[in-house]
């Protein structure tokens, strides 16, 4: 708390309404500026929002770079990410000026596999068509070949990105009798596959083999467009393909591509490149592909802790104490 008189409350901007669990505990002990606003605030708004403060809340809708440490001022402490995925914080920025930055693993990673797992039966069983069919008034009758899509029980589940959140849709899938696939650049333990019953394949082989591929990998410049046009054609015709990682995972174009000339069945996505997807984007055309709005950890548990652990990160971040998920754990090594 370095700068501050003994009495001042230290200052933290928080740049959207986050659940009270969060908001609560940080009006415990400091002063918040709240955005208030549906929509994020603007890049000059947001710049001389955080002049001056001692922690910043962000939400991933947040670039968090050298610009914005600069307009904040060399008193802040802590950058708490709103998320578990941090691409849009410059984190060795932050380090090389001693801010920490925290993220909020663990407490969304079964909202998130739900939710993978709701796309990808949906997707693979056409409910939203389905839906828009009856709302449409076009249900005339039972039909015996209406809406045909594959089974998702007994199907090879390909899990890109065997992390947490991968983890939890093996288990998910296990439930319906999937055969399980992942790739990763690192292998579970052997008891962990053998737990999970998933075992590590090529890129290649996941793809080529899986009725289902779903991503859960971290946006990285390696995994930037990592589902491009000549990952496609190794997917079987028949294949669905879930995203709930980071948008840019996928090469948008490639996708429309892929959909509309059958090269594999289906898509369902929870999030997009660019980010929103704009409501005349040609992926929207599709039938074959279902987009919702980075809504993967929306459950009000999920949400709740996530602001609970952004909050302690701050407070901890302030005092500089070790954040509770701590990203750059290394700048408090270096402070002690
Ligand atoms: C995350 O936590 O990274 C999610 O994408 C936000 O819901």
């Amino acid at each position: 708390m370095s700068g501050m008189s003994p009495d001042a409350r230290p200052r933290v901007f928080v740049s959207r309404r986050i659940m009270p669990e969060g908001l609560d505990l940080l009006a415990h002990e400091v002063d918040v500026d709240l955005w208030p606003e549906e929509l994020p605030p603007d890049r000059s708004e947001l710049l001389r929002r955080v002049a001056g403060v001692d922690g910043f809340l962000s939400m991933l809708t947040e670039r968090v770079d050298d610009e914005l440490l600069d307009a904040a001022g060399p008193q802040l402490r802590v950058v708490s990410n709103y998320a578990v995925g941090f691409d849009n914080v410059d984190v060795a920025a932050c380090s090389r000026r001693g801010i920490a930055v925290g993220n909020t693993p663990g407490v969304l990673t079964e909202t998130t596999a739900d939710c993978a797992f709701a796309l990808m039966m949906a997707a693979a069983r056409r409910l939203p068509e389905a839906y828009d069919y009856v709302r449409q008034d076009r249900w005339k009758t039972w039909g015996p070949l209406l809406l045909l899509g594959p089974d998702v029980h007994h199907a090879t589940l390909g899990i890109v990105g065997f992390g947490r959140i991968g983890r939890e849709l093996a288990k998910r899938g296990r439930g319906f009798d999937m055969q399980i696939l992942y790739h990763d650049v690192y292998p579970a333990s052997a008891e962990d596959e053998a737990r999970l019953g998933a075992r590590r394949v090529s890129m290649d082989e996941l793809l080529a083999a899986s009725d289902f591929v779903t991503l859960h990998v971290n946006l990285t410049p390696e995994t930037h467009h990592l589902m491009n046009a000549e990952a496609f054609a190794k997917m079987k015709k028949s294949a669905v393909l879930v995203n709930a990682s980071r948008g840019p995972v996928v090469d948008p174009s490639a996708l429309y591509d892929a959909l509309k000339n059958g090269v594999i069945a289906a898509a369902g996505l929870d999030v997009t490149e660019p980010e929103p997807l704009p409501g005349n984007h040609p992926l929207l055309t599709l039938p074959n592909c279902l987009v919702v709005p980075h809504i993967a950890s929306a459950s009000f548990q999920a949400r709740g802790g996530m602001a609970r652990i952004a909050a302690q990160n701050v407070l901890a971040g302030i005092k500089g104490q070790p954040l509770p998920a701590f990203v750059n754990p290394d700048v408090f090594a270096s402070r002690t």
